[in-house]
């Protein structure tokens, strides 16, 4: 479960611009998907089709190999947890009725509630105390690890996160970010994840998704993009700075470790693994 399809999907909010153009992808299950791309090229409305939150004007989508208008709405939101910038907690509401907001409206029993939001808040990485607080006496970064909570409680198979992490700070960005590989890790939920961070894209994807003007540029992991670009586009948008921001931890810290002399400098090495 959380096998999606795209396929040839057209957008036009109105009649004179196509927003997304032509778009197929197919995303399988347990896979993180970074979509990745310049502002205003669809990522949002991309994203928003999968839980019918906007209608598409033609081709079409499937999850778990059911075309979404066969879906019934409500069963597909409830299959898909959805977390965006402005999470929007309920200001009335403590952490613990913000996190199961959706099981209570399910009826199941007050323990079970209580036991659920523990285990989800200690997911996101915070202590079980928060359960009783309210939304005004969280940070910003706490609030996000709340809204990835909520969206983790009816257990989906799938969770479309936009820019979930672009208000917050750098520091706690980084630790939500780390958060969100390791739930990834543990739950093996099919993510999808907009950003339009080069580095939040690298880190996160074992998938990116390069989106330009409602069509995608390259599909591939991030050495693909980086040392085999499709296009001037892709060279362009990954270049050195791409190749820069995978230096940190991942892949190439070995490689670097090697080939990388004291009086090299990074666009050297880079040339050289290009090469
Ligand atoms: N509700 C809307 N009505 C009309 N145009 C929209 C609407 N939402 C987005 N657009 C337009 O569609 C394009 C893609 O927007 P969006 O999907 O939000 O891009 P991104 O998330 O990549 O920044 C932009 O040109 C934007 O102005
Ligand atoms: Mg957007």
């Amino acid at each position: 479960m959380g096998f999606i399809e795209f396929e040839n999907i057209t957008k036009s909010y109105d009649t004179s611009e196509i927003v997304i153009d032509h778009l197929s992808l197919t995303i399988p299950e347990g896979e993180f998907v970074t979509i990745l791309g310049p502002s205003g090229c669809g990522k949002t409305t991309l994203l928003k089709m999968v839980n019918k939150l906007t209608p598409y004007s033609s081709g079409s989508i499937t999850v778990d190999h059911k075309d979404i208008q066969d879906w019934d709405t409500i069963k597909l939101r409830r299959s898909i947890g959805y977390v965006i910038q402005q999470i929007g907690l309920l200001p009335h509401l403590s952490i613990e009725k913000n996190i199961n907001y959706i099981l209570n409206i399910t009826k199941s029993d007050k323990k079970f509630r209580r036991g659920k939001a523990e285990e989800l808040l200690e997911l996101v990485g915070l202590s079980k105390d928060y359960l009783t607080r309210y939304p005004r006496e969280l940070s910003g970064g706490q609030k996000q690890r709340v809204g990835v909570a909520r969206a983790l409680a009816a257990d989906p198979k799938i969770i479309l996160m936009d820019e979930p992490f672009g208000a917050v700070d750098e520091i706690a960005r980084t630790a939500l970010q780390d958060e969100i590989l390791n739930i990834h890790k543990k739950l093996k939920k099919t993510i999808l994840f907009v950003t339009h961070d080069i580095q939040e894209a690298i880190k996160l994807g074992t998938t990116i998704v390069l989106m330009n003007d409602g069509k995608i540029e390259q599909v591939g992991t991030k050495e693909d993009l980086i040392f085999s670009p499709a296009n001037d586009f892709v060279r362009e948008f990954f270049g050195i700075k791409g190749f820069q921001a995978t230096l940190d931890k991942s892949i190439l810290r070995d490689l670097y470790k090697r080939i990388l002399t004291k009086e090299e400098s990074i666009e050297t090495l880079y040339q050289k693994l290009k090469s």
